[in-house]
Protein backbone atom coordinates (compact mmCIF):
# COMPACT_ATOMS: atom_id res chain seq x y z
CA UNK A 1 0.00 0.00 0.00
CA UNK A 2 1.00 3.67 -0.85
CA UNK A 3 0.04 6.62 1.22
CA UNK A 4 -0.85 9.97 0.57
CA UNK A 5 2.51 10.61 0.61
CA UNK A 6 3.88 8.39 -1.77
CA UNK A 7 4.96 6.10 1.21
CA UNK A 8 5.33 2.22 0.96
CA UNK A 9 3.38 0.94 3.93
CA UNK A 10 4.92 -2.48 4.91
CA UNK A 11 5.47 -3.23 8.21
CA UNK A 12 2.70 -4.11 10.89
CA UNK A 13 3.70 -3.04 14.71
CA UNK A 14 0.48 -5.22 17.12
CA UNK A 15 0.22 -4.42 20.59
CA UNK A 16 -1.42 -7.65 22.46
CA UNK A 17 -1.75 -6.49 25.50
CA UNK A 18 -1.28 -2.94 27.46
CA UNK A 19 -0.11 -5.02 30.72
CA UNK A 20 3.23 -5.57 31.49
CA UNK A 21 5.03 -6.98 34.58
CA UNK A 22 7.34 -3.75 34.89
CA UNK A 23 6.46 -0.57 35.79
CA UNK A 24 9.37 1.65 33.90
CA UNK A 25 9.14 5.12 35.42
CA UNK A 26 9.18 6.50 31.71
CA UNK A 27 6.59 4.61 30.52
CA UNK A 28 3.76 3.79 33.39
CA UNK A 29 2.56 5.81 36.14
CA UNK A 30 0.61 3.30 38.48
CA UNK A 31 -1.30 5.77 39.97
CA UNK A 32 -2.49 7.07 36.58
CA UNK A 33 -2.72 4.31 34.43
CA UNK A 34 -6.28 3.13 33.01
CA UNK A 35 -6.06 -0.24 32.22
CA UNK A 36 -8.41 -1.84 29.18
CA UNK A 37 -11.37 -3.87 30.14
CA UNK A 38 -10.29 -7.06 29.08
CA UNK A 39 -13.73 -7.03 26.21
CA UNK A 40 -11.69 -3.95 25.41
CA UNK A 41 -8.72 -5.40 24.63
CA UNK A 42 -7.78 -7.14 21.26
CA UNK A 43 -8.61 -10.53 20.40
CA UNK A 44 -6.26 -12.81 18.68
CA UNK A 45 -9.36 -13.71 16.03
CA UNK A 46 -9.38 -9.63 15.03
CA UNK A 47 -5.34 -9.57 15.35
CA UNK A 48 -5.17 -12.28 12.73
CA UNK A 49 -7.85 -10.44 10.66
CA UNK A 50 -6.20 -7.38 10.82
CA UNK A 51 -2.75 -9.48 9.66
CA UNK A 52 -4.38 -11.63 6.58
CA UNK A 53 -6.28 -8.49 5.53
CA UNK A 54 -3.08 -5.93 6.19
CA UNK A 55 -0.75 -8.81 4.01
CA UNK A 56 -3.43 -8.70 1.27
CA UNK A 57 -2.55 -5.29 0.84
CA UNK A 58 1.34 -5.59 0.88
CA UNK A 59 2.11 -5.39 4.21
CA UNK A 60 4.94 -8.32 4.97
CA UNK A 61 6.72 -7.25 8.44
CA UNK A 62 4.87 -7.90 11.77
CA UNK A 63 6.12 -6.90 15.01
CA UNK A 64 4.65 -7.71 17.98
CA UNK A 65 4.86 -5.52 21.17
CA UNK A 66 3.18 -4.25 24.25
CA UNK A 67 2.73 -3.49 26.74
CA UNK A 68 4.59 -6.38 27.32
CA UNK A 69 3.80 -9.12 24.83
CA UNK A 70 4.96 -12.45 26.65
CA UNK A 71 2.68 -11.76 29.64
CA UNK A 72 -0.46 -11.90 27.25
CA UNK A 73 -2.19 -15.98 27.81
CA UNK A 74 -1.10 -18.39 24.54
CA UNK A 75 0.87 -15.79 22.83
CA UNK A 76 2.53 -18.62 21.36
CA UNK A 77 -0.30 -20.32 19.70
CA UNK A 78 -0.50 -16.27 18.45
CA UNK A 79 2.69 -16.08 16.86
CA UNK A 80 2.16 -19.58 14.91
CA UNK A 81 -0.83 -18.52 13.43
CA UNK A 82 0.88 -15.00 12.25
CA UNK A 83 3.85 -17.37 11.06
CA UNK A 84 1.39 -19.53 9.13
CA UNK A 85 -0.29 -16.60 7.30
CA UNK A 86 1.49 -16.70 3.31
CA UNK A 87 3.42 -13.31 2.64
CA UNK A 88 4.87 -12.78 6.55
CA UNK A 89 8.12 -12.66 5.68
CA UNK A 90 9.31 -10.97 9.09
CA UNK A 91 7.84 -11.98 12.29
CA UNK A 92 9.69 -10.11 15.10
CA UNK A 93 8.41 -9.31 19.10
CA UNK A 94 9.96 -6.77 21.14
CA UNK A 95 10.19 -7.89 24.98
CA UNK A 96 11.42 -6.43 28.30
CA UNK A 97 13.07 -9.86 28.38
CA UNK A 98 11.96 -11.36 31.76
CA UNK A 99 10.15 -13.80 30.82
CA UNK A 100 12.09 -15.26 27.96
CA UNK A 101 14.40 -17.28 29.41
CA UNK A 102 11.31 -20.19 29.86
CA UNK A 103 9.67 -18.91 26.35
CA UNK A 104 12.31 -18.60 24.35
CA UNK A 105 12.20 -21.73 22.84
CA UNK A 106 8.57 -22.44 22.73
CA UNK A 107 8.42 -18.53 20.70
CA UNK A 108 11.04 -19.98 18.07
CA UNK A 109 9.20 -23.47 17.65
CA UNK A 110 5.96 -21.26 16.65
CA UNK A 111 7.69 -19.73 13.95
CA UNK A 112 9.05 -15.82 15.93
CA UNK A 113 12.15 -15.23 13.54
CA UNK A 114 13.85 -12.51 16.22
CA UNK A 115 13.69 -10.37 18.71
CA UNK A 116 14.10 -7.07 20.31
CA UNK A 117 14.88 -6.42 24.04
CA UNK A 118 14.43 -3.48 26.09
CA UNK A 119 17.70 -2.45 27.93
CA UNK A 120 17.81 0.79 29.89
CA UNK A 121 20.91 -0.03 32.43
CA UNK A 122 22.82 -3.26 32.85
CA UNK A 123 23.30 -2.35 37.00
CA UNK A 124 21.05 -4.54 39.19
CA UNK A 125 20.24 -1.79 41.51
CA UNK A 126 20.24 0.98 38.48
CA UNK A 127 17.57 -1.07 36.63
CA UNK A 128 15.19 -2.17 40.10
CA UNK A 129 14.93 1.77 40.48
CA UNK A 130 14.06 2.65 36.67
CA UNK A 131 11.52 -0.41 36.31
CA UNK A 132 10.17 -0.13 40.15
CA UNK A 133 11.20 -3.60 41.20
CA UNK A 134 12.62 -5.73 38.33
CA UNK A 135 14.95 -7.79 38.46
CA UNK A 136 17.80 -7.66 35.84
CA UNK A 137 19.26 -11.25 36.08
CA UNK A 138 15.79 -12.41 34.53
CA UNK A 139 16.75 -10.41 31.42
CA UNK A 140 20.39 -11.42 31.17
CA UNK A 141 18.94 -15.09 31.37
CA UNK A 142 16.44 -14.16 28.89
CA UNK A 143 18.87 -12.39 26.09
CA UNK A 144 20.99 -16.00 26.90
CA UNK A 145 18.15 -17.63 25.67
CA UNK A 146 17.27 -16.35 22.81
CA UNK A 147 20.62 -16.47 21.59
CA UNK A 148 20.62 -20.06 21.51
CA UNK A 149 17.02 -20.66 20.74
CA UNK A 150 17.93 -18.35 17.47
CA UNK A 151 15.67 -15.61 17.79
CA UNK A 152 18.40 -13.30 15.66
CA UNK A 153 20.07 -11.01 15.20
CA UNK A 154 18.71 -9.59 19.00
CA UNK A 155 18.86 -6.17 18.86
CA UNK A 156 19.01 -3.70 22.15
CA UNK A 157 16.57 -0.89 22.50
CA UNK A 158 18.17 1.58 25.05
CA UNK A 159 15.59 4.69 26.19
CA UNK A 160 18.19 7.68 26.97
CA UNK A 161 17.32 10.58 28.75
CA UNK A 162 14.72 11.39 31.55
CA UNK A 163 14.92 9.05 34.26
CA UNK A 164 17.52 7.22 32.07
CA UNK A 165 21.45 8.55 33.08
CA UNK A 166 24.30 8.62 31.03
CA UNK A 167 25.79 5.74 33.03
CA UNK A 168 23.00 3.51 32.09
CA UNK A 169 23.77 4.34 28.25
CA UNK A 170 27.44 3.53 28.53
CA UNK A 171 26.64 0.50 30.87
CA UNK A 172 24.28 -0.88 27.29
CA UNK A 173 26.83 0.43 25.27
CA UNK A 174 29.47 -2.21 26.81
CA UNK A 175 27.37 -5.06 27.50
CA UNK A 176 26.28 -4.86 23.98
CA UNK A 177 29.60 -5.08 22.34
CA UNK A 178 30.58 -7.87 25.07
CA UNK A 179 27.45 -9.61 23.85
CA UNK A 180 27.81 -8.68 20.02
CA UNK A 181 24.24 -7.55 20.02
CA UNK A 182 22.88 -4.67 17.90
CA UNK A 183 21.94 -1.99 19.90
CA UNK A 184 19.38 1.49 19.14
CA UNK A 185 19.05 4.13 21.18
CA UNK A 186 15.81 6.12 21.86
CA UNK A 187 15.26 9.27 23.20
CA UNK A 188 12.79 9.38 26.02
CA UNK A 189 9.79 11.35 25.66
CA UNK A 190 7.93 13.38 28.27
CA UNK A 191 4.25 12.83 27.91
CA UNK A 192 4.18 13.80 32.03
CA UNK A 193 3.93 17.45 30.83
CA UNK A 194 0.21 17.32 30.30
CA UNK A 195 -2.56 16.38 27.25
CA UNK A 196 -1.78 17.50 24.14
CA UNK A 197 2.24 17.72 24.42
CA UNK A 198 3.83 18.74 21.37
CA UNK A 199 6.34 15.88 20.66
CA UNK A 200 9.05 16.96 18.05
CA UNK A 201 8.07 15.33 15.47
CA UNK A 202 10.74 12.94 13.91
CA UNK A 203 12.65 12.25 16.61
CA UNK A 204 12.36 8.32 16.45
CA UNK A 205 13.26 8.47 12.52
CA UNK A 206 12.50 9.72 9.59
CA UNK A 207 8.70 10.68 9.14
CA UNK A 208 9.45 10.55 5.40
CA UNK A 209 10.68 7.00 5.36
CA UNK A 210 8.31 6.11 7.60
CA UNK A 211 6.62 2.79 6.55
CA UNK A 212 4.49 1.48 9.48
CA UNK A 213 0.84 1.39 11.14
CA UNK A 214 -0.02 0.11 14.32
CA UNK A 215 -2.90 -2.11 15.71
CA UNK A 216 -3.27 -1.18 19.71
CA UNK A 217 -4.47 -3.65 22.11
CA UNK A 218 -7.87 -1.25 22.34
CA UNK A 219 -8.49 -2.51 18.54
CA UNK A 220 -7.38 0.37 16.68
CA UNK A 221 -5.59 1.23 13.59
CA UNK A 222 -3.07 3.63 14.59
CA UNK A 223 -1.28 5.53 11.58
CA UNK A 224 1.51 7.49 13.44
CA UNK A 225 2.14 7.35 17.02
CA UNK A 226 2.40 11.37 17.66
CA UNK A 227 -1.05 11.42 16.42
CA UNK A 228 -4.49 10.93 18.35
CA UNK A 229 -5.87 9.47 14.78
CA UNK A 230 -7.23 5.96 15.50
CA UNK A 231 -9.45 4.00 13.76
CA UNK A 232 -11.21 1.16 15.25
CA UNK A 233 -11.77 -2.03 13.74
CA UNK A 234 -14.87 -2.69 15.66
CA UNK A 235 -16.67 0.35 14.85
CA UNK A 236 -14.97 0.48 10.76
CA UNK A 237 -14.60 -3.08 10.19
CA UNK A 238 -10.92 -3.97 9.57
CA UNK A 239 -10.71 -3.31 5.72
CA UNK A 240 -12.28 0.72 6.24
CA UNK A 241 -10.26 0.91 9.34
CA UNK A 242 -6.85 0.02 7.47
CA UNK A 243 -7.75 1.97 4.28
CA UNK A 244 -8.85 5.03 6.26
CA UNK A 245 -5.08 4.50 8.55
CA UNK A 246 -3.05 4.46 5.06
CA UNK A 247 -5.00 7.32 3.34
CA UNK A 248 -5.27 9.97 6.56
CA UNK A 249 -1.01 8.70 7.18
CA UNK A 250 0.67 12.11 8.42
CA UNK A 251 3.41 13.42 6.75
CA UNK A 252 4.75 13.91 10.10
CA UNK A 253 4.02 13.75 13.90
CA UNK A 254 2.86 16.16 15.40
CA UNK A 255 0.79 16.75 18.47
CA UNK A 256 -1.31 13.72 20.78
CA UNK A 257 -3.07 13.76 23.63
CA UNK A 258 -2.27 10.33 24.77
CA UNK A 259 0.16 8.68 27.54
CA UNK A 260 -0.11 5.48 26.53
CA UNK A 261 2.93 3.80 24.71
CA UNK A 262 2.00 1.08 26.83
CA UNK A 263 -1.08 0.28 25.00
CA UNK A 264 0.01 1.35 21.48
CA UNK A 265 3.44 -0.63 21.40
CA UNK A 266 6.06 2.24 21.24
N1 LIG B 1 10.04 7.62 25.89
C1 LIG B 1 10.63 6.81 24.97
N2 LIG B 1 10.29 5.53 24.77
C2 LIG B 1 9.31 5.04 25.54
N3 LIG B 1 8.77 3.83 25.59
C3 LIG B 1 7.83 3.82 26.55
N4 LIG B 1 7.74 5.03 27.14
C4 LIG B 1 8.66 5.81 26.53
C5 LIG B 1 9.07 7.14 26.68
N5 LIG B 1 8.50 7.96 27.58
C6 LIG B 1 9.16 2.76 24.68
C7 LIG B 1 10.34 1.99 25.16
C8 LIG B 1 9.72 0.73 25.65
C9 LIG B 1 8.49 0.59 24.77
C10 LIG B 1 7.36 -0.14 25.37
O1 LIG B 1 8.07 1.90 24.51
O2 LIG B 1 11.17 1.64 24.08
O3 LIG B 1 10.59 -0.35 25.54
FE1 LIG C 1 6.74 -2.42 30.49
FE2 LIG C 1 8.19 -1.68 28.39
FE3 LIG C 1 6.66 0.13 29.66
FE4 LIG C 1 8.85 -0.88 30.85
S1 LIG C 1 8.77 0.38 28.98
S2 LIG C 1 6.80 -0.61 31.78
S3 LIG C 1 8.89 -2.93 30.11
S4 LIG C 1 5.93 -1.63 28.54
Amino acid sequence: MIDGFGRIIDYLRVSVTDRCNLRCRYCIQPDEVKWLRHDEIVTFEEIIQVVKIAVGMGMNKVRLTGGEPLVRRDICTLVAEIARIDGVDDLALSTNGVLLEQMAFSLARAGLKRVNVSLDTTDAERFRDLTRGGDISRVFAGIAAAKAAGLEPIKLNCVVGGPCQHSDLLSVQRYAIAQKLELRTIPFMDFAAGRFSVISGSSRGDCSRCNRLRLSSDASIRPCLFSDLSFSIRELGVERALRLAIELKPESGGRCSHNWMHGIGG
